[in-house]
């Protein structure tokens, strides 16, 4: 039978580390308050004089995905690029990392989903994987957040959160008769709260798409009504939860991590306290990298291999919440 397997992982960060410390020299916030609110003490940005877009980002981790996996550029079947912040507004990053990785032919598809862009794009990836219209797949998460943020007080409830990086996985689809790889997933959105988490311009629905007054409004910049978000993440998460362990016939016993999109570290103690699962199976490491949006689970699946805290055999949720509203899970057995 074929399955859908994640053959390898890389991630990027930039070097740049801002503190909690450092934007509280540019808008009116504390290290406490973060720290409390949301978990976090430090995310990577690209140079403050910019020229380092998603692709960039995304090209570091896929020439390490890449080595790990075995794989050339020529191997690529097809690639998903998942991200809220391409390059340019079109054409979309996945096509500039197929010409930066030296290829002119292979496909790229994009995709938005925002933080919910890994879960979008593996459950992609395997179907297909599953109908035979590609086998091995660069699935690339990338953000660059830092350029299009609000760093005065007015914007301080999004732009704290925030960091950027870049997460890649190669799937591959193999013939076996082993329970492994991509054993479920459930995908949901729901359109009615696009405007609690948005970036209205530049919009092709204004006219002009954005004018001197708009940017003096700051309407370029993202907009979050985080309390219905977290209160959205806090009750969908568990539910896509038990959702993707009915559907592949297990128990949250035979899970032997949960890795949620990094968007608020409160967010992902209460899912596990709403699952009742020990503290250490739910993986965290939003205090160094801040919100990386699509970015933020492959980056965490990396670290977990690096940490040994998963490998060939472990069970998996991948799980996320985020604009659109999106939100899904995929359950995995890694290996294979
Ligand atoms: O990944 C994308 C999905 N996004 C999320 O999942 C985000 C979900 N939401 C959250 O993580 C939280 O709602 C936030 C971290 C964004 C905000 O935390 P909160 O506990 O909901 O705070 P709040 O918005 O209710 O604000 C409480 C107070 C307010 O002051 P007053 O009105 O009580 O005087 C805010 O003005 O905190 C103030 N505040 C800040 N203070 C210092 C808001 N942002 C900041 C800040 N520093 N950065």
């Amino acid at each position: 039978m074929k399955r859908t397997v994640i053959k390898s992982t890389g991630r990027y960060v930039p070097p740049r580390v801002v503190t909690n410390d450092d934007l509280a020299k540019w808008m009116d916030t504390s290290d406490e308050w973060i720290r409390q609110r949301t978990g976090i003490e430090q995310r990577h940005w690209i140079p403050e004089e910019g020229g380092v877009g998603s692709s960039d980002l995304a090209l570091e981790a896929t020439k390490i995905a890449l080595d790990r996996a075995g794989w050339t550029p020529a191997d690529i079947d097809l690639i998903i690029f998942a991200t809220l912040s391409p390059d340019i507004f079109f054409p979309g990053p996945g096509c500039l990392l197929q010409h930066k990785l030296g290829l002119n032919s292979t496909p790229a598809l994009d995709i938005r989903q925002q933080c919910t862009g890994f879960i979008y794009g593996l459950a992609t990836a395997d179907a297909y994987i599953r109908s035979g219209l590609a086998n091995r797949i660069l699935l690339a998460c990338a953000e660059v957040h830092s350029t299009g943020l609000d760093i005065s007080t007015r914007g301080r409830d999004v732009a704290v959160i925030f960091g950027d990086g870049a997460g890649v996985v190669c799937v591959e689809g193999i013939e076996t008769d082993q329970d492994v790889g991509v054993l479920a997933s459930s995908l949901h959105a729901n359109g009615e709260f696009a405007k609690s988490l948005m970036v209205e311009a530049a919009a092709s629905r204004l006219n002009p798409r954005i004018s001197e007054e708009m940017l003096r409004e700051g309407r370029q910049y993202p907009v979050m009504d985080g309390k219905t978000i977290f209160k959205e993440a806090v009750r969908s998460l568990p539910d896509v939860s038990r959702e993707v362990l009915q559907k592949a016939g297990l128990s949250l016993e035979d899970i032997d991590l949960f890795i949620p999109h990094q968007a608020n570290m409160r967010i992902n103690q209460f899912f596990q306290q709403s699952l009742k699962v020990p503290e250490d199976k739910v993986f965290h490491n939003i205090q160094r990298y801040g919100n990386t949006t699509a970015a933020s689970i492959p980056i965490a699946l990396d670290e977990a291999l690096e940490m040994n805290i998963v490998g060939d055999g472990s069970t998996v949720i991948f799980l996320a919440l985020g604009a659109g509203l999106t939100w899904g899970a995929v359950l995995m057995r890694l290996g294979g």
